[in-house]
């Protein structure tokens, strides 16, 4: 890969690091924070829940009883994951969306271990710490992996590995974060991961799936009020980088299944009428009694909501994989 914006840094013989430039990180989330607290409603990307805080956060809900997802996946993924490899056949690159700490990757590492004398390993995160520190983990776990971190976004990413064609490719995006995009912003965004594919490349897509409200406002509305600290990191880190002067306890955490859109709409909801300065904007938002920041949706799936999605992308469910409650889904996709 040669980009003018690229550098690559090895941090070990297996462990080497792709890192193209953004632009302008703290600019980005500067304007993107102006434009959604002067919208009405109010609302903030939910790509901005991932800072340091925001991750680590994020981990802890994934352990949590009410959060069925991650577990639910893992489960799906021991229980099939060899099923997918044999599916694939021949040796694979695993490419990853979104790596984070690559604890369901593991299960399917575990099988190619016993397969391929060489893995080689493609997670996709910008963060470049979270990619070293997971990647050296995995590195001493496995002695058959070689891992190339690309740190960027998706859509570099996706544009990026177009160019490579080779060895056949198991592209993972696990997690229901599909789910967190808008219809028609998940439809552009697999339209780009299959032009990234070749024909003989797959898609391994781990789905959150339409069930009974209460189990999915529990998982939104923790009782250990961990969803509640991730949703407000959002605020201390407007305080953080855009010295920014939320007041934490003036906001409350409000998550609500959406039942027509089939979705859990997450909002920080002002307990008071408030005036917010944000000194990096040198300007300061006024907060009605009740009125809200819309975070995050989070879309849950049935086979048509997918089948509408795919549709668009010249994609295909090759074989879907359920947990025995039919609460997730991972789907391995093929081209068209
Ligand atoms: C990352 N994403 C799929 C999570 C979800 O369930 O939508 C983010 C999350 N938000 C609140 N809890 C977890």
């Amino acid at each position: 890969m040669t980009r003018p914006n690229l550098v690559r840094r090895k941090y070990h013989e297996r462990l080497v690091l792709d890192i193209m430039e953004k632009s302008d990180a703290r600019e980005d989330f500067r304007a993107d924070v102006e434009l959604g607290l002067s919208s009405s409603p109010k609302s903030i990307p939910p790509k901005y829940f991932y800072d340091e805080q925001g991750s680590r956060l994020f981990e802890q809900i994934t352990r949590l009883e009410a959060y069925y997802p991650t577990r639910t996946e893992a489960s799906i993924l021991s229980d099939h994951g060899l099923e997918v490899i044999d599916a694939m056949g021949e040796a694979v690159t695993i490419v990853e969306l979104g790596s984070g700490s690559s604890t369901k990757t593991r299960l399917l590492l575990d099988i190619l271990a016993h397969r391929q004398q060489r893995v080689d390993y493609i997670p996709i995160d910008i963060s470049p710490t979270v990619v070293t520190r997971f990647g050296e983990q995995l590195l001493a776990d496995y002695p058959m992996l070689h891992i190339r971190g690309l740190i960027c976004d998706y859509h570099q990413a996706l544009d990026a590995l177009k160019e490579e064609p080779g060895q056949r490719r198991l592209f993972l995006f696990l997690g229901s974060s599909l789910g967190n995009y808008h219809p028609h912003q998940a439809t552009e965004l697999l339209q780009e991961v299959r032009a990234a594919m070749a024909d003989h490349d797959r898609l391994l897509l781990g789905l959150d799936l339409k069930k009974d409200p209460e189990v999915l406002h529990l998982a939104y509305n923790d009782p250990e009020g961990v969803t509640a600290a991730f949703n407000l990191n959002l605020l201390e880190r407007i305080n953080r980088e855009l010295e920014g002067r939320f007041e934490l306890e003036r906001f409350a955490h409000k998550a609500l299944y959406n039942l027509e859109e089939g979705r859990i709409e997450m909002y920080l909801e002002s307990m008071m009428h408030q005036l917010i300065p944000i000194k990096a904007m040198e300007r300061s938002f006024t907060f009605r009694q009740g009125e809200t920041i819309h975070t995050e949706n989070s879309y849950k799936f049935d086979r048509q909501r997918l089948e509408n999605i795919l549709g668009q992308c010249d994609l295909k469910i090759e074989r879907q994989f359920l947990d025995h409650r039919q609460w997730f889904s991972v789907n391995l996709i093929a081209p068209l």
